[in-house]
């Protein structure tokens, strides 16, 4: 699979870790930075990724900040984009099954490597349900015009 990673500072180290990992599953990992622990602002970063997937050039994003918080709210801006915040394993499932997600956000500060290469793995390898989920998913589009 085509997957961009992108990270802060607080994310780096476990962004390194990620890339590593999927490397060697054999997957093509474009990583975006950050390339040191030096700080930096997580909106430069969730924009690379969240372009690429947007236009196509990766299927799935993945992005560490310290908490994930700043780095879903960055990238929910972003249309076509719908980045999951998970810190374990149950909601990095639901959030393929259910809402799609094809961006998935992670706190570098709150969990372990060993948690987090799980969830990688149950989120890429979960597909959508689809059904009932596709007409939720198409109503993100149509916000305003919900009663
Ligand atoms: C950086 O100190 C930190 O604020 C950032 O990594 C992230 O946690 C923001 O949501």
């Amino acid at each position: 699979m085509k997957i961009v990673l992108g990270a802060d500072h607080g994310g780096f180290e476990l962004k390194e870790i990620i890339r590593a990992w999927l490397e060697e599953k054999g997957h093509e990992v474009t990583d975006t930075g950050c390339h040191s622990s030096e700080s930096v602002d997580y909106p430069v970063y969730a924009k690379k990724v969240c372009e690429m997937v947007s236009d196509g050039s990766a299927e799935r994003g993945i992005l560490v900040c310290g908490t994930g918080i700043g780095m879903s709210m960055a990238a929910n801006r972003h249309a076509g984009i719908r980045a999951a915040l998970c810190h374990e394993i149950f909601t990095a499932e639901m959030s393929r099954r259910h809402n799609d997600a094809n961006v998935l956000c992670m706190g570098g500060r709150v969990i372990g490597s060993a948690l987090a290469m799980e969830m990688v793995r149950t989120w890429i390898e979960t597909p959508f349900d689809n059904g009932r989920h596709s007409r939720r998913i198409a109503m993100f589009d149509t916000v305003s015009d919900i009663d």
